[in-house]
C-alpha cells in the first residue's frame, strides 16, 4: 500500500494498475459510508430506511479493456482513468420510487461530491426496458499529500427494477445480444408489469403511511381528552381540599 501511494506521489499522477485499483476501492469506500451515514440519519429523524441493501463492484480488467477497446481508446492507465467511468460502482436498492429521487437529490447536495452527469433511466427508459437512475459522481480520496477526485457510477433502483434487471443482463449474455425477437418482447412486457408494480407498492405505501398517522390522531385525540378529564379531575380535588 505504502509503495503505490509513493509513486502516486511522485508522479502525481495514475501511474499503474496497483495505484488504479487503490483509489477505485478508497472511493468505493468514501461513497458506501456516505451512503451508510445518510440512511441512518433518515432512520434517526423519520424512523424509515430508504435504502434496502447497497452493492458495490470494481470492474474486472478485462471489462476495462473491452470497454476501452469498443471506444477505440488503447488499453492505457491514463485512458482508463478518462474514459471510464464506471471502474467503481455502486448500486443502491430501495423499497419504492420516491426513494430513489430523495436519495439522488441527498447525493448531489453533499457539498464535497461531485455530480458529472446524470443519466435518468426511470423518467426514460431504454428501449428494451430498463430502468434506473445513474449518477457519475467524483468522490475526494485523501492521500499522504494530495486529493484525488475519483469517478464512481451510481446506479439507483427499486427492488422489483433491480430483479428485472438482473434477469435480463443474465438473457443479453447469454444470447451474446442477440436474443430472437420474442424473448425480448417477453422482457418487455415483464418490464411494463415491474413498473405497474412499482407503482401499485409506492401507493400501497402512501395508503399506509396515512392510514398509519389517521390513526395516532385518533390516539392523540383520545388521550387528549383523558388528560382533560384529569385536568378537570385535579381541579375539583384542589377546590375541595381549599
Ligand atoms: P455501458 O457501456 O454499458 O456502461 O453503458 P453507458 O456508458 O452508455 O451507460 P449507461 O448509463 O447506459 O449504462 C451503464 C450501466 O447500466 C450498464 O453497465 C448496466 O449495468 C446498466 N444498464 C444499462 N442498460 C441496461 C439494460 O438494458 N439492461 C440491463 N440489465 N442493464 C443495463
Ligand atoms: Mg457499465
Amino acid at each position: 500500500m505504502d509503495k503505490i501511494v509513493r509513486e502516486y506521489d511522485k508522479n502525481n499522477q495514475v501511474d499503474s494498475w496497483e495505484t488504479l485499483i487503490f483509489l477505485y476501492n478508497a472511493a468505493l469506500k468514501e461513497v458506501s459510508t456516505k451512503l451508510d451515514i445518510l440512511n441512518d440519519e433518515f432512520q434517526n429523524v423519520h424512523r424509515y430506511n430508504p435504502i434496502e441493501h447497497i452493492k458495490t463492484r470494481i470492474k474486472t480488467p478485462e471489462s476495462i479493456v473491452k470497454k476501452l477497446r469498443k471506444q477505440g481508446h488503447e488499453p492505457t492507465i491514463d485512458n482508463m482513468v478518462k474514459y471510464v467511468n464506471d471502474i467503481a460502482g455502486v448500486r443502491i436498492i430501495c423499497s419504492f420510487t420516491s426513494d430513489i429521487y430523495r436519495l439522488a437529490e441527498m447525493i448531489g447536495k453533499q457539498s464535497d461530491l461531485k455530480v458529472l452527469s446524470i443519466k435518468d433511466y426511470i423518467k426514460n427508459p431504454k428501449e428494451s426496458g430498463y430502468k434506473s437512475y445513474h449518477m457519475i459522481i467524483t468522490v475526494p480520496v485523501f492521500l499522504s499529500d494530495s486529493v484525488v477526485d475519483t469517478k464512481v457510477e451510481i446506479q439507483i433502483r427499486t427492488i422489483a427494477m433491480d430483479f428485472w434487471a438482473s434477469l435480463e443482463h443474465k438473457i443479453y449474455y447469454k444470447f451474446e445480444g442477440n436474443a430472437p425477437e420474442y424473448i425480448s418482447r417477453d422482457l418487455q412486457e415483464c418490464a411494463r408489469m415491474v413498473w405497474r408494480l412499482d407503482e401499485r407498492m409506492l401507493q400501497l405505501n402512501e395508503a399506509i403511511q396515512a392510514c398509519l398517522e389517521e390513526q395516532e390522531k385518533q390516539a392523540a385525540g383520545g388521550a387528549g381528552k383523558d388528560t382533560d378529564k384529569d385536568i378537570e379531575k385535579d381541579t375539583a380535588q384542589a377546590e375541595k381540599s381549599e
